[in-house]
């Protein structure tokens, strides 16, 4: 990489390009996914109430997605809301239903203006009208757009994508459109909300738990985990960095042996 295009990726900040120079441009995650967690911890160390939280995340959105374009990654999906979140207080909800509207509306043209195609994972029915409606307008004001591939994981649970999918095959099955013996991994992978994407490589999730927590439960099966305890609304360019440096240290094995390995 020259110069020029490190200083494209992260500007002037010294350990940012130490960490842009020490990344592998051909060998980048194709697929970052990312569960974006501490939001209400950030506000209460701060006493603040827990939307001030969710407010200062959006932020670290912006700064990821657009690291993310510079990068030249071809998908980002970030956890925004699952179907258990519904359970939190009624003004916690309602407030980051607000704050969904709210950030399509201002990043609509940023995202077109760097080539994002914005896209949604879930349950977008079960939204309110007005956020559907908004993001629907951000997912065909984009649609035509064929960089980075970043979407927001609303309404979304990895076990009640997966019962859809056998739910919509049983019914296929039943119309007779599919034979049962012809149900393989591609035709799961076919009815996913992720179809259209490539399998996430790396997996990242901050404020120091270890959990998926409900998160694409069949797309992460052989995705690298990067926990940081770096709480979401203190996430930036350089954590992404990091994770992906760190990423490309690992061996990916896939059940398999190492090369060395199979030579000794
Ligand atoms: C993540 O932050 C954002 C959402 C789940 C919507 P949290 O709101 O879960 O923050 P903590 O885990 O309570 O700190
Ligand atoms: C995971 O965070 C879901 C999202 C980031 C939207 P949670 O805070 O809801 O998960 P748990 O409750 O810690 O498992
Ligand atoms: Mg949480």
């Amino acid at each position: 990489m020259t110069r020029a295009q490190v200083l494209e990726v992260v500007g002037d900040d010294r350990d940012e390009q130490t960490l842009v120079a020490a990344i592998d441009f051909s060998r980048l995650p194709r697929h970052v996914a990312v569960i974006m967690d501490g939001n209400g911890r950030w506000a209460r160390s701060r006493h603040l109430p827990r939307l001030e939280g969710h407010r200062a995340g959006v932020e670290s959105v912006r700064s990821v997605v657009e690291t993310a374009a510079r990068l030249g990654l071809q998908a980002l999906t970030v956890y925004a809301f699952s179907t258990e979140n519904w359970k939190r207080p009624t003004d916690e909800v309602s407030g980051l239903m607000g704050l969904l509207k709210l950030y399509i509306r201002r990043e609509l043209k940023t995202l077109r203006a760097n080539n994002i195609k914005f896209g949604v994972v879930g349950g977008l029915d079960g939204l309110p009208k007005d956020v559907r409606d908004e993001l629907r307008r951000g997912i065909h004001e984009t649609s035509k757009l064929s960089g980075l591939q970043f979407s927001l994981a609303l309404n979304y649970s990895g076990r009640s994508e997966l019962t859809d999918v056998a739910r919509r095959l049983a019914i296929e099955a039943r119309a007779g459109t599919i034979d049962p013996m012809d149900i393989d991994e591609k035709a799961i992978e076919r009815r996913l909300f992720t179809a259209h994407l490539p399998e996430p490589d790396l997996l990242i999730r901050t404020s120091g738990e270890l959990r998926v927590s409900n998160f694409l439960l069949w797309q992460i099966a052989y995705a690298e985990i990067w926990v940081t305890d770096v709480l979401w609304p203190d996430f930036r360019r350089r954590h992404l960095l990091q994770a992906i440096v760190d990423f490309q240290k690992r061996e990916r094995r896939y059940g398999g042996i190492t090369a060395s390995a199979g030579k000794a």
